[in-house]
Protein backbone atom coordinates (compact mmCIF):
# COMPACT_ATOMS: atom_id res chain seq x y z
CA UNK A 1 0.00 0.00 0.00
CA UNK A 2 1.43 3.28 -0.66
CA UNK A 3 2.30 5.39 1.91
CA UNK A 4 0.74 8.85 3.04
CA UNK A 5 2.24 11.56 4.59
CA UNK A 6 0.44 13.46 6.91
CA UNK A 7 0.48 16.78 9.08
CA UNK A 8 0.94 14.59 11.83
CA UNK A 9 3.78 12.83 10.75
CA UNK A 10 5.68 15.84 9.74
CA UNK A 11 4.90 17.39 13.51
CA UNK A 12 6.22 13.66 14.76
CA UNK A 13 9.50 13.89 12.44
CA UNK A 14 10.26 17.61 13.94
CA UNK A 15 9.92 16.63 17.22
CA UNK A 16 12.50 13.59 16.90
CA UNK A 17 14.77 14.62 14.52
CA UNK A 18 16.28 17.92 13.03
CA UNK A 19 17.57 16.33 10.14
CA UNK A 20 15.43 16.28 6.33
CA UNK A 21 12.13 14.12 6.17
CA UNK A 22 13.18 11.20 3.86
CA UNK A 23 9.66 9.21 2.68
CA UNK A 24 9.70 6.57 0.28
CA UNK A 25 9.70 7.40 -3.38
CA UNK A 26 6.09 6.90 -3.92
CA UNK A 27 4.68 8.20 -0.21
CA UNK A 28 1.96 10.22 -1.04
CA UNK A 29 2.28 14.07 0.53
CA UNK A 30 -0.80 15.51 1.66
CA UNK A 31 -1.06 19.60 0.88
CA UNK A 32 -2.13 19.92 4.49
CA UNK A 33 1.04 18.16 5.01
CA UNK A 34 3.16 20.70 2.96
CA UNK A 35 2.02 23.30 4.19
CA UNK A 36 2.99 21.97 7.98
CA UNK A 37 6.25 21.54 6.56
CA UNK A 38 6.84 24.52 5.10
CA UNK A 39 5.50 26.57 8.16
CA UNK A 40 7.96 24.20 10.40
CA UNK A 41 10.91 24.60 8.14
CA UNK A 42 11.10 20.32 7.49
CA UNK A 43 12.53 19.75 4.26
CA UNK A 44 10.68 16.25 2.74
CA UNK A 45 12.65 14.13 0.58
CA UNK A 46 11.74 11.52 -1.93
CA UNK A 47 14.22 8.52 -0.82
CA UNK A 48 16.34 6.87 -3.88
CA UNK A 49 14.70 4.71 -5.58
CA UNK A 50 15.86 1.16 -6.17
CA UNK A 51 16.66 0.62 -9.56
CA UNK A 52 15.33 -2.60 -10.45
CA UNK A 53 17.49 -2.45 -13.82
CA UNK A 54 19.61 -0.18 -14.98
CA UNK A 55 17.99 1.89 -17.48
CA UNK A 56 18.03 5.65 -17.27
CA UNK A 57 15.92 6.46 -19.92
CA UNK A 58 12.90 4.93 -17.85
CA UNK A 59 14.06 7.01 -14.59
CA UNK A 60 14.18 9.86 -16.32
CA UNK A 61 10.57 9.91 -17.21
CA UNK A 62 10.00 9.24 -13.37
CA UNK A 63 11.68 12.10 -12.50
CA UNK A 64 10.05 14.33 -15.18
CA UNK A 65 7.09 13.28 -13.97
CA UNK A 66 7.51 14.41 -10.21
CA UNK A 67 8.75 17.77 -11.91
CA UNK A 68 5.67 17.90 -13.87
CA UNK A 69 3.34 17.39 -10.68
CA UNK A 70 4.97 19.46 -8.46
CA UNK A 71 4.31 22.58 -11.37
CA UNK A 72 7.85 22.15 -12.88
CA UNK A 73 8.51 24.20 -15.86
CA UNK A 74 7.23 21.59 -18.28
CA UNK A 75 3.49 22.04 -16.86
CA UNK A 76 2.49 24.57 -18.55
CA UNK A 77 -0.58 24.39 -21.18
CA UNK A 78 0.95 26.15 -23.66
CA UNK A 79 1.07 23.97 -26.30
CA UNK A 80 1.91 25.90 -30.01
CA UNK A 81 2.14 22.88 -32.28
CA UNK A 82 -1.64 22.38 -31.97
CA UNK A 83 -5.16 24.61 -33.14
CA UNK A 84 -7.14 23.81 -29.88
CA UNK A 85 -6.22 25.38 -26.47
CA UNK A 86 -7.14 24.44 -22.98
CA UNK A 87 -9.31 26.42 -21.17
CA UNK A 88 -7.75 26.18 -17.56
CA UNK A 89 -5.39 28.83 -16.97
CA UNK A 90 -1.97 27.43 -15.41
CA UNK A 91 -3.03 28.06 -11.82
CA UNK A 92 -6.46 26.80 -12.37
CA UNK A 93 -5.07 23.66 -13.39
CA UNK A 94 -2.31 23.19 -10.56
CA UNK A 95 -5.29 23.29 -8.19
CA UNK A 96 -7.64 20.88 -9.96
CA UNK A 97 -4.78 19.02 -9.79
CA UNK A 98 -3.64 19.13 -6.77
CA UNK A 99 -7.42 17.57 -5.65
CA UNK A 100 -5.63 13.88 -6.94
CA UNK A 101 -2.65 13.09 -4.53
CA UNK A 102 -1.87 10.05 -6.96
CA UNK A 103 -1.23 12.44 -9.67
CA UNK A 104 2.21 13.48 -8.07
CA UNK A 105 3.47 10.16 -8.39
CA UNK A 106 2.49 9.10 -11.57
CA UNK A 107 0.53 9.86 -14.95
CA UNK A 108 -2.37 8.48 -15.00
CA UNK A 109 -3.93 8.13 -18.89
CA UNK A 110 -5.93 4.87 -18.21
CA UNK A 111 -9.10 7.45 -17.36
CA UNK A 112 -10.75 4.47 -20.28
CA UNK A 113 -10.62 1.83 -17.46
CA UNK A 114 -10.64 3.83 -13.87
CA UNK A 115 -10.37 7.33 -13.52
CA UNK A 116 -7.68 8.73 -10.89
CA UNK A 117 -8.97 9.11 -7.42
CA UNK A 118 -9.44 12.10 -5.69
CA UNK A 119 -10.02 13.56 -2.17
CA UNK A 120 -13.40 14.32 -2.28
CA UNK A 121 -14.18 10.25 -3.77
CA UNK A 122 -12.44 9.16 -1.00
CA UNK A 123 -13.30 11.26 1.56
CA UNK A 124 -17.30 10.11 0.64
CA UNK A 125 -16.40 6.77 1.03
CA UNK A 126 -14.73 7.40 4.45
CA UNK A 127 -18.11 9.44 5.28
CA UNK A 128 -19.96 5.95 4.88
CA UNK A 129 -17.52 4.24 6.75
CA UNK A 130 -17.75 6.34 9.22
CA UNK A 131 -21.59 6.81 9.40
CA UNK A 132 -21.62 2.82 9.48
CA UNK A 133 -19.50 2.23 12.49
CA UNK A 134 -21.22 5.09 14.55
CA UNK A 135 -24.86 4.44 13.86
CA UNK A 136 -24.69 0.46 13.44
CA UNK A 137 -27.30 0.49 10.89
CA UNK A 138 -29.07 3.71 8.69
CA UNK A 139 -31.13 2.64 5.77
CA UNK A 140 -33.25 5.25 5.84
CA UNK A 141 -30.28 8.30 5.23
CA UNK A 142 -28.46 5.27 3.13
CA UNK A 143 -31.52 5.25 0.85
CA UNK A 144 -31.37 9.43 0.81
CA UNK A 145 -27.66 9.12 0.03
CA UNK A 146 -28.89 6.41 -3.05
CA UNK A 147 -31.58 8.98 -3.91
CA UNK A 148 -29.10 11.71 -3.95
CA UNK A 149 -26.82 9.93 -6.59
CA UNK A 150 -29.46 9.52 -9.09
CA UNK A 151 -30.54 13.45 -8.89
CA UNK A 152 -27.06 14.31 -9.04
CA UNK A 153 -26.86 11.97 -12.68
CA UNK A 154 -29.89 13.48 -13.80
CA UNK A 155 -28.55 16.97 -13.41
CA UNK A 156 -25.62 15.66 -15.25
CA UNK A 157 -27.69 14.16 -18.00
CA UNK A 158 -30.31 17.05 -17.97
CA UNK A 159 -32.90 14.36 -17.18
CA UNK A 160 -35.83 14.67 -14.31
CA UNK A 161 -34.78 12.43 -11.01
CA UNK A 162 -38.22 9.67 -11.93
CA UNK A 163 -36.59 9.06 -15.30
CA UNK A 164 -33.47 7.50 -13.49
CA UNK A 165 -32.67 4.28 -12.62
CA UNK A 166 -29.89 3.16 -10.41
CA UNK A 167 -28.22 -0.04 -11.20
CA UNK A 168 -24.65 -1.93 -10.31
CA UNK A 169 -23.65 -2.32 -13.83
CA UNK A 170 -23.84 -1.32 -17.33
CA UNK A 171 -24.87 -5.11 -17.84
CA UNK A 172 -27.25 -4.87 -15.16
CA UNK A 173 -28.87 -1.89 -17.03
CA UNK A 174 -29.43 -3.14 -19.70
CA UNK A 175 -30.57 -6.63 -19.06
CA UNK A 176 -33.72 -4.67 -17.06
CA UNK A 177 -34.42 -2.91 -20.40
CA UNK A 178 -33.93 -6.08 -22.47
CA UNK A 179 -36.03 -8.31 -20.30
CA UNK A 180 -38.67 -5.55 -20.47
CA UNK A 181 -39.39 -5.83 -24.02
CA UNK A 182 -42.22 -7.92 -25.55
CA UNK A 183 -40.50 -9.88 -28.09
CA UNK A 184 -43.86 -11.08 -29.49
CA UNK A 185 -44.89 -7.86 -30.81
CA UNK A 186 -44.18 -6.91 -34.74
CA UNK A 187 -41.23 -4.79 -33.56
CA UNK A 188 -38.98 -7.76 -32.12
CA UNK A 189 -35.85 -6.40 -33.57
CA UNK A 190 -32.80 -5.29 -31.74
CA UNK A 191 -30.12 -3.08 -34.26
CA UNK A 192 -26.59 -2.81 -31.96
CA UNK A 193 -23.05 -2.11 -33.44
CA UNK A 194 -19.99 -3.98 -33.83
CA UNK A 195 -18.75 -1.12 -31.71
CA UNK A 196 -20.42 -2.05 -28.76
CA UNK A 197 -18.63 -3.54 -25.61
CA UNK A 198 -19.10 -7.27 -25.83
CA UNK A 199 -21.11 -6.91 -22.84
CA UNK A 200 -23.88 -5.00 -24.42
CA UNK A 201 -23.86 -8.17 -27.40
CA UNK A 202 -23.99 -11.02 -24.25
CA UNK A 203 -27.12 -9.16 -22.78
CA UNK A 204 -29.04 -8.64 -26.05
CA UNK A 205 -28.16 -12.48 -27.82
CA UNK A 206 -28.90 -13.49 -24.43
CA UNK A 207 -32.91 -12.27 -25.19
CA UNK A 208 -32.97 -14.52 -28.54
CA UNK A 209 -34.68 -17.07 -26.40
CA UNK A 210 -37.48 -14.73 -25.61
CA UNK A 211 -38.28 -13.96 -29.15
CA UNK A 212 -35.50 -11.17 -29.98
CA UNK A 213 -33.99 -10.83 -33.30
CA UNK A 214 -30.45 -9.47 -32.75
CA UNK A 215 -28.61 -7.73 -35.90
CA UNK A 216 -25.23 -5.54 -36.26
CA UNK A 217 -24.48 -2.32 -37.83
CA UNK A 218 -21.17 -3.07 -39.51
CA UNK A 219 -17.89 -1.35 -38.52
CA UNK A 220 -16.10 0.04 -41.39
CA UNK A 221 -12.45 1.13 -40.87
CA UNK A 222 -13.00 1.95 -37.27
CA UNK A 223 -16.57 3.69 -37.48
CA UNK A 224 -20.06 3.23 -37.54
CA UNK A 225 -22.07 4.69 -40.75
CA UNK A 226 -25.32 6.78 -40.83
CA UNK A 227 -26.38 5.39 -43.84
CA UNK A 228 -26.57 1.62 -42.16
CA UNK A 229 -28.31 2.32 -39.52
CA UNK A 230 -30.98 3.32 -42.14
CA UNK A 231 -30.33 0.68 -44.21
CA UNK A 232 -30.62 -1.94 -41.05
CA UNK A 233 -33.22 -0.36 -39.28
CA UNK A 234 -36.93 -1.49 -40.56
CA UNK A 235 -40.20 -1.85 -39.25
CA UNK A 236 -39.70 -4.92 -37.04
CA UNK A 237 -37.03 -2.99 -35.06
CA UNK A 238 -38.00 -2.24 -31.75
CA UNK A 239 -34.56 -0.61 -30.46
CA UNK A 240 -31.25 0.72 -31.65
CA UNK A 241 -28.63 -0.18 -28.88
CA UNK A 242 -25.12 2.33 -29.61
CA UNK A 243 -22.22 3.07 -27.91
CA UNK A 244 -21.34 6.63 -28.17
CA UNK A 245 -17.80 6.22 -28.21
CA UNK A 246 -16.26 3.07 -29.26
CA UNK A 247 -13.88 1.66 -26.44
CA UNK A 248 -11.36 0.26 -28.52
CA UNK A 249 -10.41 3.46 -30.58
CA UNK A 250 -11.79 6.39 -29.22
CA UNK A 251 -14.42 6.81 -32.32
CA UNK A 252 -17.47 8.94 -31.39
CA UNK A 253 -20.78 9.19 -32.90
CA UNK A 254 -23.36 11.97 -33.30
CA UNK A 255 -25.60 11.42 -31.10
CA UNK A 256 -28.56 13.46 -31.83
CA UNK A 257 -27.85 12.48 -36.03
CA UNK A 258 -28.12 8.57 -35.28
CA UNK A 259 -31.40 9.13 -32.78
CA UNK A 260 -33.24 11.44 -36.05
CA UNK A 261 -32.08 8.15 -37.86
CA UNK A 262 -33.37 5.83 -35.63
CA UNK A 263 -36.40 7.45 -34.96
CA UNK A 264 -37.32 7.98 -38.23
CA UNK A 265 -37.44 4.39 -39.15
CA UNK A 266 -39.97 4.12 -35.47
CA UNK A 267 -37.27 2.62 -33.24
CA UNK A 268 -35.82 3.71 -29.92
CA UNK A 269 -32.30 4.50 -29.23
CA UNK A 270 -30.38 2.77 -25.83
CA UNK A 271 -26.81 5.04 -26.09
CA UNK A 272 -24.08 3.09 -23.73
CA UNK A 273 -22.13 6.13 -22.40
CA UNK A 274 -19.52 4.52 -20.59
CA UNK A 275 -16.42 5.81 -22.64
CA UNK A 276 -18.41 9.42 -22.81
CA UNK A 277 -19.46 10.47 -19.64
CA UNK A 278 -17.99 12.89 -17.88
CA UNK A 279 -15.46 13.42 -20.66
CA UNK A 280 -18.00 14.73 -23.45
CA UNK A 281 -20.93 16.91 -22.16
CA UNK A 282 -23.96 14.92 -22.53
CA UNK A 283 -27.93 16.05 -22.79
CA UNK A 284 -30.24 13.51 -23.09
CA UNK A 285 -33.57 15.59 -24.07
CA UNK A 286 -31.30 18.02 -26.34
CA UNK A 287 -30.02 14.67 -28.26
CA UNK A 288 -32.93 13.21 -28.29
CA UNK A 289 -31.95 9.84 -26.94
CA UNK A 290 -34.56 7.61 -25.10
CA UNK A 291 -31.94 5.28 -22.83
CA UNK A 292 -28.58 6.28 -21.59
CA UNK A 293 -26.47 4.48 -19.38
CA UNK A 294 -23.08 4.52 -18.04
CA UNK A 295 -21.19 3.52 -14.89
CA UNK A 296 -19.49 5.88 -12.57
CA UNK A 297 -15.42 4.14 -12.57
CA UNK A 298 -14.25 5.64 -15.56
CA UNK A 299 -14.70 9.55 -16.36
CA UNK A 300 -17.12 9.87 -13.51
CA UNK A 301 -13.77 9.49 -11.55
CA UNK A 302 -16.07 6.54 -9.47
CA UNK A 303 -15.63 3.42 -8.05
CA UNK A 304 -16.99 -0.04 -9.54
CA UNK A 305 -19.95 -1.39 -8.57
CA UNK A 306 -23.12 1.55 -9.65
CA UNK A 307 -24.62 2.57 -12.67
CA UNK A 308 -26.89 4.69 -13.87
CA UNK A 309 -29.70 4.48 -16.61
CA UNK A 310 -32.26 7.23 -17.82
CA UNK A 311 -34.95 6.07 -19.79
CA UNK A 312 -37.67 8.44 -21.09
CA UNK A 313 -41.59 7.97 -19.79
CA UNK A 314 -42.84 6.98 -22.83
CA UNK A 315 -40.59 4.07 -23.01
CA UNK A 316 -40.86 3.17 -19.38
CA UNK A 317 -44.12 2.38 -19.10
CA UNK A 318 -44.06 -0.42 -22.30
CA UNK A 319 -41.25 -1.89 -20.24
CA UNK A 320 -42.16 -4.80 -17.55
CA UNK A 321 -38.58 -6.26 -16.78
CA UNK A 322 -38.65 -9.70 -15.72
CA UNK A 323 -34.40 -8.52 -14.00
CA UNK A 324 -36.08 -7.27 -11.14
CA UNK A 325 -36.50 -6.84 -7.48
CA UNK A 326 -38.45 -4.93 -4.65
CA UNK A 327 -36.86 -1.66 -5.10
CA UNK A 328 -38.62 -1.84 -8.79
CA UNK A 329 -41.86 -2.05 -7.33
CA UNK A 330 -44.24 1.15 -6.20
CA UNK A 331 -43.64 0.46 -2.62
CA UNK A 332 -40.52 -1.38 -1.96
CA UNK A 333 -41.54 -1.50 1.39
CA UNK A 334 -45.06 -3.20 0.88
CA UNK A 335 -43.62 -5.86 1.68
CA UNK A 336 -46.03 -7.51 -0.35
CA UNK A 337 -44.55 -11.31 -1.66
CA UNK A 338 -48.02 -12.03 -4.21
CA UNK A 339 -47.82 -8.55 -5.94
CA UNK A 340 -45.50 -7.92 -8.99
CA UNK A 341 -47.03 -3.75 -8.63
CA UNK A 342 -43.92 -1.78 -11.01
CA UNK A 343 -42.99 1.83 -10.14
CA UNK A 344 -44.29 4.09 -12.52
CA UNK A 345 -40.94 5.67 -12.82
CA UNK A 346 -37.39 4.70 -13.96
CA UNK A 347 -37.25 3.11 -10.76
CA UNK A 348 -39.03 -0.17 -12.70
CA UNK A 349 -35.66 -0.85 -13.75
CA UNK A 350 -34.15 -1.38 -10.17
CA UNK A 351 -33.64 -4.87 -8.77
CA UNK A 352 -32.56 -5.10 -5.21
CA UNK A 353 -30.85 -3.37 -2.21
CA UNK A 354 -28.49 -0.44 -4.03
CA UNK A 355 -24.71 0.28 -4.45
CA UNK A 356 -24.92 2.52 -1.20
CA UNK A 357 -20.86 2.96 -0.85
CA UNK A 358 -20.64 3.47 -4.35
CA UNK A 359 -23.23 6.02 -5.08
CA UNK A 360 -21.65 7.93 -1.76
CA UNK A 361 -18.61 8.07 -4.08
CA UNK A 362 -20.91 8.47 -7.57
CA UNK A 363 -22.19 11.67 -6.15
CA UNK A 364 -18.71 13.18 -5.00
CA UNK A 365 -17.34 12.34 -8.53
CA UNK A 366 -20.18 13.60 -10.50
CA UNK A 367 -20.20 17.44 -8.13
CA UNK A 368 -16.38 17.42 -8.65
CA UNK A 369 -16.96 17.17 -12.28
CA UNK A 370 -20.12 20.03 -11.94
CA UNK A 371 -17.75 22.45 -10.36
CA UNK A 372 -14.87 21.88 -13.02
CA UNK A 373 -17.69 22.23 -15.86
CA UNK A 374 -18.43 19.47 -18.33
CA UNK A 375 -18.60 22.03 -21.46
CA UNK A 376 -14.31 23.43 -20.40
CA UNK A 377 -13.59 19.34 -19.17
CA UNK A 378 -14.55 18.64 -23.19
CA UNK A 379 -12.63 21.45 -24.76
CA UNK A 380 -9.57 20.39 -22.80
CA UNK A 381 -9.56 16.33 -23.11
CA UNK A 382 -10.24 17.59 -27.29
CA UNK A 383 -7.16 19.76 -26.99
CA UNK A 384 -5.56 17.54 -25.20
CA UNK A 385 -6.63 14.63 -27.71
CA UNK A 386 -5.31 16.81 -30.91
CA UNK A 387 -1.91 17.34 -28.78
CA UNK A 388 -1.70 13.41 -28.32
CA UNK A 389 -2.22 12.72 -31.82
CA UNK A 390 -0.16 15.32 -33.24
CA UNK A 391 2.72 13.48 -30.57
CA UNK A 392 1.94 10.26 -31.59
CA UNK A 393 2.28 11.10 -35.57
CA UNK A 394 5.33 12.92 -35.17
CA UNK A 395 7.13 9.93 -33.07
CA UNK A 396 6.29 7.62 -35.70
CA UNK A 397 3.54 5.91 -33.96
CA UNK A 398 0.70 4.46 -35.65
CA UNK A 399 -2.71 6.26 -34.26
CA UNK A 400 -5.95 3.60 -34.68
CA UNK A 401 -8.25 6.70 -33.91
CA UNK A 402 -9.73 9.43 -36.21
CA UNK A 403 -8.23 11.81 -36.79
CA UNK A 404 -10.80 14.34 -36.70
CA UNK A 405 -11.09 15.44 -33.31
CA UNK A 406 -14.89 16.06 -33.46
CA UNK A 407 -15.19 12.26 -34.32
CA UNK A 408 -13.36 11.10 -31.26
CA UNK A 409 -13.78 11.01 -27.45
CA UNK A 410 -10.69 11.27 -25.15
CA UNK A 411 -9.50 8.06 -26.06
CA UNK A 412 -6.18 8.05 -28.68
CA UNK A 413 -5.39 4.38 -29.51
CA UNK A 414 -2.28 3.21 -30.62
CA UNK A 415 -1.54 0.67 -32.27
CA UNK A 416 0.95 -1.98 -30.96
CA UNK A 417 2.78 -4.60 -33.47
CA UNK A 418 2.60 -7.92 -30.77
CA UNK A 419 1.45 -8.30 -27.04
CA UNK A 420 -0.18 -4.63 -26.06
CA UNK A 421 -0.59 -5.67 -22.70
CA UNK A 422 3.12 -6.19 -21.63
CA UNK A 423 3.56 -2.80 -23.58
CA UNK A 424 0.95 -1.16 -20.62
CA UNK A 425 3.05 -3.60 -18.14
CA UNK A 426 5.97 -1.61 -19.12
CA UNK A 427 4.43 2.25 -19.13
CA UNK A 428 3.07 0.81 -15.58
CA UNK A 429 6.81 0.14 -14.90
CA UNK A 430 7.47 4.36 -14.92
CA UNK A 431 4.87 4.88 -13.54
CA UNK A 432 2.74 5.64 -16.10
CA UNK A 433 -0.83 4.23 -16.45
CA UNK A 434 -2.48 3.31 -19.63
CA UNK A 435 -4.77 0.31 -20.86
CA UNK A 436 -4.11 -2.10 -23.62
CA UNK A 437 -6.81 -3.36 -25.13
CA UNK A 438 -6.64 -5.85 -28.12
CA UNK A 439 -3.90 -4.59 -30.46
CA UNK A 440 -3.95 -1.06 -29.06
CA UNK A 441 -2.78 1.41 -26.32
CA UNK A 442 -5.11 3.97 -25.41
CA UNK A 443 -3.97 6.87 -23.97
CA UNK A 444 -6.97 8.29 -22.41
CA UNK A 445 -6.76 11.78 -20.88
CA UNK A 446 -9.08 13.28 -18.39
CA UNK A 447 -9.22 17.29 -17.29
CA UNK A 448 -6.73 17.09 -15.10
CA UNK A 449 -3.48 15.63 -17.69
CA UNK A 450 -1.43 17.90 -19.33
CA UNK A 451 -0.13 18.01 -22.63
CA UNK A 452 3.79 17.35 -20.89
CA UNK A 453 2.42 14.44 -19.82
CA UNK A 454 1.07 13.14 -22.88
CA UNK A 455 4.86 13.68 -23.85
CA UNK A 456 6.18 11.75 -21.40
CA UNK A 457 3.75 8.78 -22.24
CA UNK A 458 4.21 9.13 -25.70
CA UNK A 459 8.20 9.39 -25.55
CA UNK A 460 7.74 6.14 -23.39
CA UNK A 461 5.96 4.31 -25.41
CA UNK A 462 8.46 5.28 -28.65
CA UNK A 463 10.78 3.95 -26.75
CA UNK A 464 9.42 0.78 -25.79
CA UNK A 465 8.33 0.27 -29.52
CA UNK A 466 12.26 0.63 -30.74
CA UNK A 467 13.64 -1.50 -28.52
CA UNK A 468 10.90 -4.27 -29.33
C1 LIG B 1 -18.44 1.14 -23.45
C2 LIG B 1 -18.53 0.18 -22.31
N1 LIG B 1 -19.70 -0.39 -22.01
C3 LIG B 1 -19.82 -1.27 -21.00
C4 LIG B 1 -18.74 -1.64 -20.25
C5 LIG B 1 -18.92 -2.66 -19.16
O1 LIG B 1 -19.79 -2.19 -18.20
P1 LIG B 1 -20.22 -3.04 -16.91
O2 LIG B 1 -19.02 -3.81 -16.49
O3 LIG B 1 -20.63 -1.98 -15.93
O4 LIG B 1 -21.32 -3.91 -17.30
C6 LIG B 1 -17.49 -1.06 -20.51
C7 LIG B 1 -16.34 -1.43 -19.67
O5 LIG B 1 -15.23 -1.10 -19.87
C8 LIG B 1 -17.39 -0.14 -21.56
O6 LIG B 1 -16.23 0.42 -21.88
Amino acid sequence: MREIITSDDVQRHISTSDSDFEVSPEAVITDVAKEEAERLGVVIVRAEEPRSRDDEQEMFSAVRIIDLARGGSEAPLAAPAVRRSSPFSDDEHRRWRSEFPGLENSVHLANCSQGAQSYEVSQAIDEYMQNWLSEGMDWNYWVEKVSEAKAEFARFVGADDDDVAVVGSVSEAISSVASGIDYEADRHKILLTEAEFPTVGHVWLAHRKYGAEVDFVPLRDGEIHLEDYDRLADESTFMVSATHVYYQNGYKQDLKAVADVVHSNGAYLLVDGYQSCGAVDIDVKEQDIDVFTTGNLKYLLGVPGIAFVYVKPELVSELRPAETGWFAQQNPFAFDVKNLDYADTARRLEGGTPPVTAAFAATAGMRLLREVGMQRIEQHIDFLSEYAIRGAEDRGLQVASPGDIAKKGPTTAIEIPGDSQEVEYALKRQNIVTSARGNVIRVAPHFFNTPAEIDVALDALARILERR
